[in-house]
């Protein structure tokens, strides 16, 4: 008796939930059918360079520099939440997207731009903390190298993994120190896992440092006299004149840093300058894929060595104008033969 009346309950669920669901059903995959001939179309005139920034601070200032022009027939395709933009800067092809904050935005947007268009490299954009005290807000870097440091081990006070390539003492921090134990003893720093195609199947490399494009880096080279603004407004200005440096390193973790004890860590034990939440996971996802990947980061804060109030919402604005200038720039000078055979401007 019971179980036939569960089993008449669960033919009503199953008929139910399939009658919800398979319109719905319908309309994603024909909106997903649309968006493919969409794609077939924008890849037949391509191919592209991809654009990835992060929030909106860094799309308005990228927008607001007024090189980027639409595509006029395919301005726009809407896939996985995101809005992936077509257009012109400066006669080079583009695919602009704004991924999201963290780490699983920036690896997801990447792989799905690399695989859905037709893109010859990636140039990943946004601003920092910065964690070197030789640099200042409103300089530009443009690493040759980004660490992930957001893989640890979580380990007893004093405890060890062979395969941890740094630590942290938590119990070291204690303000007085050296008072009372610290239970939430060490944290060893863990490597990156990398896939590539060159390597074997479903064999990662342990890796600490993963590397922009090499040619990318060196044409980035010719940047590094480009004016950049001194001033957020008519009665704010920065001390000194902003600069563009090629060739440092970067840190990417999920984390915002605003804490002068954990970036003098980071910069001590990984000589790192730029602080971000994004950078190693689009370079990485790039490599992975074997594509050519640049990173310009504009420094908007001390990522917590500074007195009081992070200054990030004063400072964010310029860091991200500088930061667009750059990218723009070097978008100019990169010498890829792109021509639409529809007029654009
Ligand atoms: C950890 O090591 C330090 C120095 O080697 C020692 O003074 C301390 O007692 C150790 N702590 C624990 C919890 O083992
Ligand atoms: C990046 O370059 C360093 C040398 O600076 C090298 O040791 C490392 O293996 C490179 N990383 C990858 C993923 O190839
Ligand atoms: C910090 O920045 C200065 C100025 O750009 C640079 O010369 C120096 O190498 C940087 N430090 C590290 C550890 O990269
Ligand atoms: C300039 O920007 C600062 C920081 O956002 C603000 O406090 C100040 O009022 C602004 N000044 C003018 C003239 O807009």
């Amino acid at each position: 008796m019971a179980s036939t009346f569960m089993r008449l309950l669960l033919l009503l669920v199953v008929t139910i939930s399939a009658l919800i669901s398979s319109p719905a059903f319908a309309i994603s995959s024909n909106k997903r059918r649309k968006s493919t001939n969409i794609i077939n179309q924008i890849n037949h005139n391509g191919p592209y360079i991809g654009l990835i920034t992060v929030y909106p601070p860094e799309e308005n200032a990228f927008f607001a520099n007024g090189a980027f022009k639409s595509h006029p027939t395919h301005p726009f395709v809407d896939l996985a939440g995101r809005r992936f933009r077509v257009g012109k800067v400066h006669n080079k092809k583009v695919i602009y997207v704004r991924c999201g904050v963290g780490m699983v935005n920036a690896a997801a947007v990447t792989q799905q731009i690399l695989d859905m268009f037709d893109i010859t490299g990636i140039v990943h954009f946004g601003i920092a903390g910065n964690a070197n005290s030789s640099m200042s807000i409103g300089d530009v870097t443009i690493p040759k190298q980004f660490v992930d440091t957001g893989l640890w081990d979580w380990l007893k006070p004093n405890g060890t993994d062979p395969s941890d390539f740094a630590h942290l003492d938590i119990g070291n921090y204690n303000d007085p120190k050296g008072e009372g134990n610290n239970l939430l003893g060490r944290i060893g720093y863990s490597t990156e896992y990398f896939y590539s195609e060159s390597g074997e199947p479903n064999t990662p490399q342990r890796v600490v440092w993963l590397n922009t494009t090499h040619q990318w880096l060196k044409l980035a080279g010719n940047l590094e006299g480009i004016k950049l603004d001194q001033c957020v407004n008519s009665s704010l200005c920065l001390s000194q004149q902003p600069k563009v440096v090629i060739g440092l390193r970067g840190s990417t973790a999920n984390a915002f840093v605003d804490n002068a004890a954990y970036r003098d860590f980071l910069y001590n034990t990984f000589q790192v300058t730029s602080l971000d939440m994004e950078s190693s996971a689009v370079l990485m996802t790039s490599l992975s894929n074997s594509s050519p990947v640049i990173v310009i980061r504009g420094l908007s804060d001390l990522a917590g060595a500074q007195e009081g109030k992070n200054p990030i919402h004063v400072f964010g604005p310029l860091a991200a104008t500088n930061t667009a200038k750059v990218v723009i720039e070097f978008l100019k000078i990169l010498p890829i033969e792109h021509n639409w055979p529809l007029t654009i401007e």
